[in-house]
């Protein structure tokens, strides 16, 4: 069986090159591992592909009519199998015919990924793909984002989607929210303290680096262009802990939504020890 792993995120917080460097770190281990774009553009596994978009299955969909597994799915960096839904109202549709397709065409269980994980950066495919890959059996969801306010708002509003989602039915299990382009300790403490606020927690962290735009030129992850760099060591400490998770089952506390009041006060708390901070009324270690 694979485990299916969902990856949420504010549009452009580093969520697509966050997980093509999990997914790298991964097959590097030994996993067989598929990553799935979900996002009208089609690039989530460039950087497995040498910097090229592999072409979409809602594009092959509307050329051809049907979907094959065998066209739409390309091997990308050390067998790592990319697949990008593209358009959302005809990857709804690919999805679906995805998953009948696994099945019934009698794909061996050693053929099958160990790890199917699911790139659905913005609001709009949470709503979209979270349903069909929850009823496959999702077996963790994590939310990406890196400091900025916006950012942590719209997270915010993911909890309230998965919240609402997981009324009528079982949730799926959330395993952490994971911070992404962090460059300082008051970034590194403001979503640590969101998540405090939120009920939950952080998992890993991943600095901010001119490496991570360096290798992207490349059409490389970090981990093919820098397999040797602090920055490749953070993906693996960050893609085991994803192993750890999902092979541990332990049911990890669904992140608790702030109100509209209760963000803003929050927020404000935040101005008043930046406000401190940057008048010298409190030095940087004491009012983080
Ligand atoms: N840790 C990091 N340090 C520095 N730059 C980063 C980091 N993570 C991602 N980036 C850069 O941020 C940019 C956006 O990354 P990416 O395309 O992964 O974001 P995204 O959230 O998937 O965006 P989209 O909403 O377009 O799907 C890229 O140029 C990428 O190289
Ligand atoms: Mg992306």
């Amino acid at each position: 069986m694979s485990d299916h792993i969902l990856f949420y995120g504010k549009g452009g917080v580093g969520t697509s090159t966050l997980i093509s460097n999990i997914s790298a770190a991964l097959v590097e281990t030994g996993f067989k591992v598929m990553q799935v774009g979900c996002a009208p553009q089609g690039d989530s596994t460039s950087i497995l592909n040498g910097g090229i978009s592999v072409p979409t299955l809602a594009d092959h969909l509307r050329k051809h009519g049907r979907i094959s597994i065998a066209d739409t799915v390309h091997t990308g960096f050390k067998g790592v199998e990319c697949l990008e839904l593209g358009d959302s109202g005809n990857g709804e549709a690919a999805l679906e015919q995805l998953f009948e397709q696994s099945e019934l065409s009698g794909l061996g269980e050693a053929a099958r990924p160990d790890y199917v994980l699911y790139d659905l950066s913005g609001e709009h495919s949470l709503s979209a793909y979270h349903e069909p890959i929850r009823q496959r059996g999702a077996k963790l969801v994590y939310v990406v984002t890196n400091a900025d306010f916006t950012s942590l708002s719209a997270v915010n509003r993911i909890y309230a989607t998965l919240e609402h989602l997981g009324e009528a039915r079982p949730a799926v299990p959330f395993g952490g929210l994971i911070p992404n382009g962090i460059s300082n300790s008051f970034e590194e403490s403001f979503v640590n303290d969101f998540a405090h606020h939120t009920k939950t927690q952080t998992l890993g962290q991943v600095p901010r680096s001119l490496m991570v735009r360096q290798c992207e030129l490349y059409g490389k992850t970090v981990i093919e262009a820098a397999p040797l760099s602090t920055q490749a060591y953070y993906y693996r400490r960050l893609a085991n802990q994803i192993v750890d998770q999902a092979n541990s089952l332990k049911i990890k506390n669904q992140p608790r939504t702030l109100t509209a009041d209760e963000l803003r006060n929050w927020a404000r708390e935040w101005a008043d020890r930046l406000y401190a901070m940057e008048n010298g009324l409190v030095s940087d270690g004491a009012a983080i």
